[in-house]
């Protein structure tokens, strides 16, 4: 036996081991300090030995107790950033994935796995209003936005006749930081990302986009797509899907969906997200919106002709050898991935245990806690409301007893107080240049309770921030 093996009757005891470290972890989740207490140095520290040359062998799993103890996203007062729960039956899906540890990158090479998640992404589509579109899994909505702006370029503008890239995409003032990255790696240059302007409620605006379009044809430029955002990273904002559909219609180009916050929400709030099924592509995050251990992110497309179009170079080595359309399939044909996880098998075990409609209602309580918060807010005189709650986040900051001119410095220091405190944990945004705390729920542990102790936490740690 290879010294790197196991013999199956270890490896259980090990994994009894995980899993008792697991069952503590979870019972402690709610009871325990949501971040470490930890400086940078000291988190530094605990691993500046590096890996050993000689093997710990059982020993070396005593490490993982402090290591668990890290950030507790999954506490239910955890309201920081757009991240899942980590819902325990996708992490049992997780460690499935690891131990029959196949590569889902072609039905040849997992035929169960494929087919599994040819029929997951099939579902996700109908569940938020998309009928007919496939597509696959991807590390996160980073890479899927990069994937579907990939396809737009394709389809539209592959390249000027001596090779230089070309055209313009355009986006709201509101759009996340994955979009111009995307941009810029596509060779399109971030200059070549227009910033719509937004509303009053941080939505981009038609007229805007129809001007900015027109001034680029008319200087000879190349518009190839419109990337409307549906739930916005710092306030929740659904673009006017429908709006931007006809305008993309009307000048020829691809409409791309940001959906990675807010697009699984339509699952249970179809009215919110108007107009999402007449998108070219759309990406969504199921470590965010369905709970799931990261990473779990899906690209949906309408057309796979255009994924093919933008990412098959089938060497001869993976040419498919049978006209089977099922046992031909390659996910590598229409991703930019090539050996893959089996990220889906974590949303298949997680939604055939619970039900889709449990799904639903949690997504529904989210929102019902943003709204409750927005309410507790509204009435409280020391906090201001700055963006109401569209989905699931809310902007809010501490006013009384402070000028204008105090107050991004003396919410900045309160945040980071807030949080040291340990008993809820939330994050900013900066709107209209104004620096805003910001309570994002995604997070199917959270009671109407635990809103409650936001803004109690917020006074509470604001007071003492003023004693100092
Ligand atoms: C609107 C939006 N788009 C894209 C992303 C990027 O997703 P990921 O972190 O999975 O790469 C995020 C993450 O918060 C987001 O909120």
């Amino acid at each position: 036996m290879s010294s790197l093996d196991l013999s199956p009757a270890h490896f259980r005891r090990l994994a009894d081991r995980v899993s008792t470290l697991a069952e503590e972890w979870l019972e402690e989740l709610d009871t325990r300090r949501i971040a470490p207490d930890i400086t940078g140095a000291a988190s530094e520290a605990m691993f500046s030995e590096g890996l050993p040359e000689q093997g710990l062998g059982d020993a070396s799993l005593d490490a993982l107790k402090p290591l668990m103890a890290g950030t507790r996203a999954g506490n239910a007062r955890f309201l920081a950033y757009v991240f899942g729960s980590g819902e325990p039956v996708g992490v049992l899906g997780d460690y499935v994935a690891s131990v029959v540890n196949q590569n889902v990158t072609a039905w040849r090479s997992a035929p169960t796995v494929v087919s599994l998640e040819r029929s997951v992404v099939r579902s996700l589509a109908n569940a938020v209003g998309c009928p007919g579109f496939t597509g696959s899994f991807t590390g996160g909505g980073s890479s899927a936005n990069m994937m579907g702006l990939a396809m737009a370029r394709e389809a539209l503008a592959p390249a000027n006749e001596d090779g230089s890239p070309s055209g313009v995409m355009y986006a709201s003032a509101e759009v996340h930081m994955s979009i111009p990255k995307a941009v810029a790696l596509l060779g399109l240059g971030r200059k070549n990302l227009r910033l719509i302007p937004t509303d009053a409620q941080w939505r981009m605006r038609p007229d805007a986009l129809v001007k900015a379009i027109e001034e680029d044809r008319a200087a000879g430029r190349r518009p190839i797509a419109v990337i409307a955002t549906a739930g916005t990273v710092n306030t929740g904002a659904v673009d006017p899907l429908r709006d931007v559909a006809r305008i993309v219609r009307e000048h020829g180009l691809w409409m791309h969906v940001d959906g990675a916050y807010g697009a699984l929400a339509a699952m249970a709030h179809p009215e919110k997200f108007e107009g999402l099924g007449e998108a070219d592509s759309l990406s969504m995050d199921a470590h965010k919106w369905l709970y799931q251990p990261a990473d779990c992110g899906v690209l949906l497309f309408r057309d796979a002709k255009a994924a093919r179009r933008a990412f098959s170079f089938t060497g001869d080595y993976a040419r498919s050898l049978t006209a089977d359309a099922v046992e031909g399939f390659a996910f590598f044909d229409e991703s930019m991935e090539l050996s893959r996880r089996a990220r889906a098998l974590k949303v298949w075990l997680s939604v055939r245990f619970h039900g889709l409609a449990a799904f639903r209602e949690s997504i529904r309580r989210d929102v019902a806690n943003a709204k409750r918060l927005e309410g507790l807010v509204r009435e409280t005189p020391a906090l201001e409301l700055l963006a109401p709650a569209t989905l699931s986040a809310v902007c809010f900051r501490y006013r009384a007893g402070l000028e204008d001119a105090q107050l991004d410095d003396f919410n900045t220091k309160l945040l980071a107080h807030i949080n040291r405190r340990g008993r809820v944990y939330i994050s900013n945004a900066t709107l209209e240049g104004r620096f805003s705390l910001r309570a994002c729920f995604v997070n199917h542990r959270t009671t109407p309770e635990d809103v409650t102790t936001v803004p109690r936490e917020v006074l509470a740690a604001a007071e003492e921030l003023k004693a100092l």
